[in-house]
């Protein structure tokens, strides 16, 4: 990663139309006045953020297919910290749907003292770590990830796009956010999506029908997602992402870790995780 900004860096899970941020936005984003209606996307990132905020913005809309078909992914559920937003925020319907990678310490001021909610996505983190690595090499605004065994020890000291995978979940299971905060597992999504889906919307208070439900699943599949150029960041021109050298919506399945680690950096991922998990009181919802 080169020398960006640490508010810059939510930019880099976007459409990042290069540098796509200075001081302005970054001034911006810290005084971002959130409301009290807003339901925030907040992950580490390769966990399913574009994912989510796919399904948010069908589950917000009772199920409308328009805005998944007309709008990209960046405007329909904007990042906070990027410039887009700034350029945008005015046009948001309320209840906007926004994503975040920051640690929760990180949000502005106007989020601590509102009653925005969010949706906290995980991912094992053995998945991420791969996504990560083919994300590297797809996104040309970012550092190439060299071997695979590098870029494991780079993901396993934290030296990638937003540090330790584990300061991250730490932050926000200890945000004591109580009603305002869900948590979801992109394999839980992957098991059973109408269900995932019945958890957001209850979670919203927004009562969709099992048919508005089923509906939004078929549109959220990987093979749906995947062919919709609002959500697979084919519009992204190739200087910013190569989907030659790998696409966004890559595999789209939970265990494609099994196909790169070695026994040993099982073992040796094993043990720092569990170490920097240790003490804490949420259990993961896998085991490492
Ligand atoms: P893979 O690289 O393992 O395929 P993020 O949006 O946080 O950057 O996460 C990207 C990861 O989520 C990629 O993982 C991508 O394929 C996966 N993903 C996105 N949409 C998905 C869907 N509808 N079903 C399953 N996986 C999806």
């Amino acid at each position: 990663m080169t020398d960006l900004p640490e508010w810059s860096l939510p930019l880099c899970g976007c459409l990042l139309t290069t540098m796509d941020f200075d001081t302005e936005s970054i001034e911006y984003a810290k005084q971002f006045p959130v409301e009290d209606t807003d339901v925030f996307v907040a992950t580490f990132p390769k966990s399913g953020t574009t994912w989510m905020q796919h399904i948010l913005s069908l589950v917000l809309n009772g199920g409308d297919l328009t805005p998944i078909n007309t709008i990209p992914n960046w405007d329909r559920v904007p990042w906070m910290g990027s410039k887009r937003l700034a350029e945008i925020a005015d046009q948001l319907k309320s209840p906007r749907a926004l994503a975040t990678h920051l640690l929760f310490a990180k949000m502005p001021p106007s989020f601590h003292t509102s009653k925005a909610k969010v949706i906290y996505v995980m991912r094992n983190p053995k998945d991420v770590l791969v996504s990560s690595y083919y994300f590297h090499q797809m996104a040309c605004f970012l550092d190439n990830p060299r071997t695979f065994d590098e870029f494991f020890d780079n993901f396993l000291e934290g030296k990638v796009l937003y540090g330790k995978w584990t300061d991250h979940v730490k932050s926000w299971r200890r945000a004591g956010l109580e009603d305002r905060i869900m948590y979801i597992t992109y394999e839980e999504m992957a098991q059973d999506l109408p269900a995932s889906i019945r958890r957001v919307s209850d979670f919203l208070c927004c009562n969709l029908s099992e048919e508005v439900i089923q509906k939004i699943a078929n549109s959220s599949s990987f093979k749906s997602m995947k062919a919709n150029p609002m959500s697979n960041f084919s519009t992204v021109p190739k200087g910013h992402m190569d989907m030659d050298k790998s696409a966004f919506l890559r595999k789209g399945t939970p265990g494609d870790w099994k196909n790169h680690f070695s026994s040993e950096q099982l073992v040796r991922f094993t043990s720092v995780i569990h170490k920097e998990l240790e003490g804490e009181d949420f259990s993961l919802p896998w085991s490492l």
